[in-house]
């Protein structure tokens, strides 16, 4: 650029760069009005933001024409200095306030076409968003809690960790007695186990409340078990537990034949076979007429037309013994059922072990 300018005196040079200045700010002039002109994209909009951004450097920059002038204050003569130095300040004010002008009538247009991009549109259908669903078993347990509740039961929670008295000693099972063997569980730290059947919460129930009491307690029970379509090493019971004075057997049929009508229909019918519970005397398992065929046979019950459900019997008297209370003037009924293969049953499924693999286009099945 030196030639041309340095042939030029110093007013000269800045009429000189301030031209050149208005020149190429001649396209920007439309963006110096009090409001914004319509009708420019936001692609537009934002490239002339860019080109004004550009002119900005060139013109007012370190390198640029405008910048060399600035020098020439210390070289004019030192009359003319104070004189030329408020010329240069006070053109380049103008350059300065017309490019502010125009970059913010600029960062305006585009500022309002990206409210304009991100308002929601409210005539968009909305998202669904997805319910959760109760596990088949959790339904089942609330269907039993309900019926028991109804008939004047409390429902107790207890403990998944036990001692070997919770789980063997106080419902009579002592030290190599054989039933042990049928319900090995996993051992944790000595001493504890983790329990193999809710009838522990017999023991805790009547210990906590006194007698009488009429409680169930559904919950997860754990047993040495190798897992296949019928068996998981852990797997959900439900225990019923009445102790009052003067209860006999027919208390306990007339309840468990009542809850099964209630789950299954009026028609139901309960049948009990003698057996053995170390913590019952005597003990009985239950079974009710089939819910699908109602006792004609089919695929469920294996023709038989009954489905086994449970154990059951009188309450042993060292159990009572054990929790303080006298088999003398009182006495009860116990039950325990296991729900995980009902809900196989009642949801027609081949293999239990689905209901713990947690996929959820299974699980979202049952509501
Ligand atoms: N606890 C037994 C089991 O896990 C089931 C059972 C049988 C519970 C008889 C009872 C009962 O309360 O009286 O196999």
């Amino acid at each position: 650029m030196g030639g041309t300018e340095t042939d030029l005196n110093p007013q000269e040079q800045v009429t000189a760069a301030n031209k050149a200045f208005e020149q190429e700010f001649e396209r920007f002039v439309r963006f110096t009005g009090e409001t914004a002109p319509t009708g420019l994209s936001l692609a537009e909009a934002t490239a002339e933001e860019r080109a004004l951004a550009e002119l900005r450097t060139r013109h007012t920059g370190k390198k640029s024409a405008w910048a060399a002038t600035k020098k020439l204050i210390g070289r004019v003569e030192a009359d003319q200095r104070a004189a030329f130095g408020q010329l240069v300040q006070a053109t380049e004010a103008e350059i300065v306030a017309k490019l502010d002008a125009a970059e913010g009538n600029l960062k305006q247009l585009i500022e309002a076409h990206r409210t304009a991009r991100e308002s929601i549109d409210v005539t968009l259908p909305g998202r669904r968003s997805r319910y959760g669903h109760r596990h088949p078993i959790t339904l089942l347990r609330e269907r039993i809690e309900d019926i028991f509740v109804s008939l004047g039961y409390v429902i107790e929670d207890g403990r998944e960790i036990e001692t070997d008295f919770y789980n063997f000693a106080a419902l009579n099972i002592p030290d190599n007695h054989p039933a042990r063997g049928t319900q090995d569980t996993f051992y944790t730290t000595d001493g504890f186990a983790l329990r193999s059947q809710t009838s522990t919460v017999q023991i805790h129930a009547m210990q906590r409340r006194g007698v009488p009491v009429r409680m169930i307690a559904p919950g997860r029970v754990f047993r040495r078990d190798t897992p296949d379509p019928t068996h998981n090493p852990m797997f959900y019971q439900v225990e019923g537990l009445c102790v009052d004075r003067g209860i006999t057997m027919a208390h306990l049929k007339g309840t468990v034949g009542e809850f099964l009508r209630r789950m299954f229909g009026a028609d139901t019918v309960t049948r009990f076979r003698p057996s053995y519970f170390p913590f019952t005397e005597p003990s009985a398992e239950f079974d009710f007429s089939c819910f699908k065929c109602k006792g004609s046979g089919c695929r469920i019950c294996k023709n038989s037309g009954w489905i086994e459900l449970g154990g059951s019997g009188m309450v042993h008297p060292n159990v009572l013994r054990t929790v303080g209370v006298d088999p003398e003037e009182y006495s009860g009924f116990a039950f325990g059922l296991g729900i995980d293969r009902m809900v196989g049953l009642m949801y027609n499924l081949d293999d239990i072990r689905l209901l713990f693999e947690n996929d959820v286009r299974f699980l979202e099945q049952f509501e």
